[in-house]
Formats: structure tokens, sequence, C-alpha cells
């Protein structure tokens, strides 16, 4: 039976060889602590580090290498970004489509940092709209905080409306970019964000364990690291460096992952984002047209290619969705995701909590043939 994985927006599958090449060879050749030791080796894991800050830098147009800034994933970039900056009494705005590693840590901080949260409604297609975000806005907000793309629904939100606030508040504006970095354009500089979280594992093409941010310097100054230790910098001083990216960079980072991560960066850089997001649209619209014609199936959010990513959340009538996950991999080779995403504000808002959803999602080495046998199995098992 053949294997399709349609579960990028998980993680992505497979990775191109160039990214498993640097990997190996990253742990072959060089092996060692960036920026540590004054040693050949030494160096040239500097260079891999400082090489992929570069590539982050020109992808997302960052004002500088310094404020890219590594770690382990987007989870940690948002709680480094949250917890870094919220203090008690603060007002915080985000969004009912956000993923969890937004709202836990924010509930989080309601908890322990009597912080104060506004989560905007969203519409049953899980569409924002961001007049409400401006009329949310108090004196004490001092952040507003939200996906760029629903991993639910893949629908896109107005983060390029964000930088209109800027008129109303100084708040820190916050963008996390885990469906959206390698598939869609991101000018921190145009967006005028403050925060933009990535992960490498997905759209980046990188190994598990790899990602980031990109901060503006204001944010730069005032936010304060969440982990201390050694960076190889000021090893003279007993705290944390107070400059970037050292003072968020603690510990020896995951050179090996960044090494991978630069060749998925590589990868995408010579794809180009707009022709990797045309390749994944064009098997979404082929998939909806599809799913269209199969009795019983429900698609949840835009469905309307110009405002999602390829992500699709399904629903069938009558029909257990694990089970119909279960045969989709079992009988057929097919592999994606039931049940809540990790997002159970975004299955409330949409109306699939608590049963959730079959979610498909496709990546640039997803094929045409392979959507449609993925159609042709879902009318036969609703069928039976
Ligand atoms: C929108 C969104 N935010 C955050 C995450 C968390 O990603 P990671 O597990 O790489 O930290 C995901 C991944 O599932 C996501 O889709």
């Amino acid at each position: 039976m053949k294997k399709i994985y349609l579960d990028n927006a998980a993680t992505s599958n497979p990775k191109p060889p160039s990214v498993i090449s640097a990997v190996n060879n990253y742990l072959q050749n060089i092996c060692s602590s960036p920026g540590r030791g004054g040693y050949f080796l030494g160096l040239e894991a500097g260079r891999v580090v400082f090489d992929t800050r570069q590539k982050l830098k020109q992808l997302f147009n960052a004002p500088s290498e310094e404020y890219v800034i590594f770690t382990p994933n987007v989870t940690y970039a948002l709680n480094f970004a949250l917890l870094g900056v919220l203090k008690p009494g603060d007002h915080v705005i985000t969004t009912s489509m956000e993923h969890n590693s937004v709202i836990r840590p924010l509930r989080y901080l309601e908890q322990t940092r009597k912080i104060a949260l506004n989560i905007i409604q969203c519409n049953k297609k899980g569409e924002l709209d961001p007049e409400q975000i401006k009329k949310a806005i108090k004196p004490t907000t001092k952040m507003i905080i939200m996906t760029h793309a629903s991993n639910v629904t893949g629908g896109i939100m107005p983060v390029e409306t964000l930088h209109d606030l800027k008129e109303y508040t100084d708040a820190m504006l916050v963008v996390d970019a885990a469906q959206t970095a390698g598939v869609l354009e991101i000018d921190f500089k145009k967006l005028d964000l403050d925060f933009l979280c990535f992960t490498g594992h997905k759209a980046l093409y990188g190994p598990p364990g790899t990602g980031g941010m990109v901060i503006s310097p204001r944010a730069a100054k005032i936010l304060a690291p969440s982990v201390h230790g050694g960076t190889g910098s000021r090893s003279d001083v007993e705290l944390q460096p107070d400059f970037m990216p050292d003072k968020m960079e603690a510990g020896t980072p995951n050179t090996a992952g960044i090494a991978g991560l630069n060749a998925g960066l590589n990868f995408i850089l010579e794809k180009g984002v707009e022709n990797i997001h045309q390749h994944e649209m064009q098997l979404t619209r082929t998939f909806v047209n599809g799913l269209q014609q199969i009795p019983g199936i429900s698609i949840w959010g835009p469905k309307d290619m110009d405002k999602m990513v390829s992500t699709v959340s399904i629903t069938v009538e009558g029909r257990d969705l694990s089970e119909l996950a279960f045969s989709l991999d079992a009988d057929y080779g097919i592999m994606i995701r039931s049940g809540l995403h990790c997002s159970p504000l975004g299955h409330k808002t949409i109306g699939t909590f608590p049963e959730g959803t079959l979610r498909f999602s496709f990546g640039y080495f997803n094929t045409e043939e392979e959507v449609i046998y993925s159609i042709e199995a879902l009318n036969q098992l609703t069928a039976d």
C-alpha cells in the first residue's frame, strides 16, 4: 500500500534531502559548541548558527541578525514573549482561534500575574473582524497577539491590519506564524511587528526542535529572559547578558537542528515562498472541490482559497472521526490528524467542539494524484 502523509500542519514530512544531509554533515564534521571555543570547529558551528540567522533575517525582513532568536519551537518563542513582557495589571487582546501555545500561557499569566485578557470572538468560519480588536484597546493594553493562520481551519487572520492600531495604542504586536512561515510572504518591518514567532519543523522544512522569533528593537529593550545560563559571552558576569540574542539564548543551542533549518531555508529561498504556496493551494483547491461532491461531508472554515493556507478540516455526518482516521491510515495509507488540534477555543468558535475534526494538510511534496486518491478513499469510506 502506498503511504501518503497529509499532516504537514503538525510537522512537514518528508524533509528535503538537503536538510537530512546538512544534519548528518553537521554531526559528522562540525558538532561542537558554537562561539564557546576559539578552535576551528567551534568557529564553524558559530558560522552555521550565524548564517542561519542571516537567512531568517532575509526571509522575514528582520531588523538585524541580533534580533533573530533561536528557541526549540514556536511554543517556547511565544512563552518567552508572553512571560518576558507581561506584568501584573497588563491587558492583553487575542482571538478565539488561537492554539494552546498562546492560550495556555495567557491563562497561566491570568492566574499568576493577574493580567486581564480579552479574547475576541471570531465568526463561525473562524474569521476575525479587526474592528473588534480596535474596540477592545484600553490604556493598559500591553500586547495584541494573534495567529497568522489557524491550524484548525487554515484561515488566514488579518495581521496586516495590526499596524493601523499603532495610532491607538503602543501595545506590543505579536504574531504566531507557526502555520505560515515558509508559505506566506512575511515582512516583519512592513507589518510593524514586535514579535514574529515561528517554528522550524513545519513549512520551513527544518528538523523538530527548531524555531525562534524575530523581535523589534523596542521589544529587545523590555524583554526579560525566561531562561538564564551560559552563553559563551560575558562569562565574567553572574547575570544574563543584556544584549541580543545572548539575553534570550542561554544554554547550548540545537546546532544540528539549526544546520538542518539552514538547508530548509535554502530550499524555500530557492523554490520561492509564493511558488510553494501556489502549489499547495492548487492541491487544496482540488481537495475542497472533490469533497463538495461527497454527501455528508462538512468543510469547516473559509473554504476560499484566497483566505486560507493548505489546511482543511472536515467532519462526516453520523461518523466517528477517530475511526475514520484509523481506517484512512490502515486501509488506504493516508496519514491525517483527528480530534481537537490543540485549539479548543478554535473548535468552539467554528462549532466542532468537543469531537473536533479530521484535518488534512498539504505540503510541497504532496501531489495532485495523492489528493485525488484521498478524495476517492473518503468517497469509499463514507459510502460504507
Ligand atoms: C498555530 C500554531 N501555533 C503554535 C503551534 C505549536 O508549534 P510547536 O509545537 O512547533 O511549538 C502550532 C503547531 O501545532 C500551531 O499550529
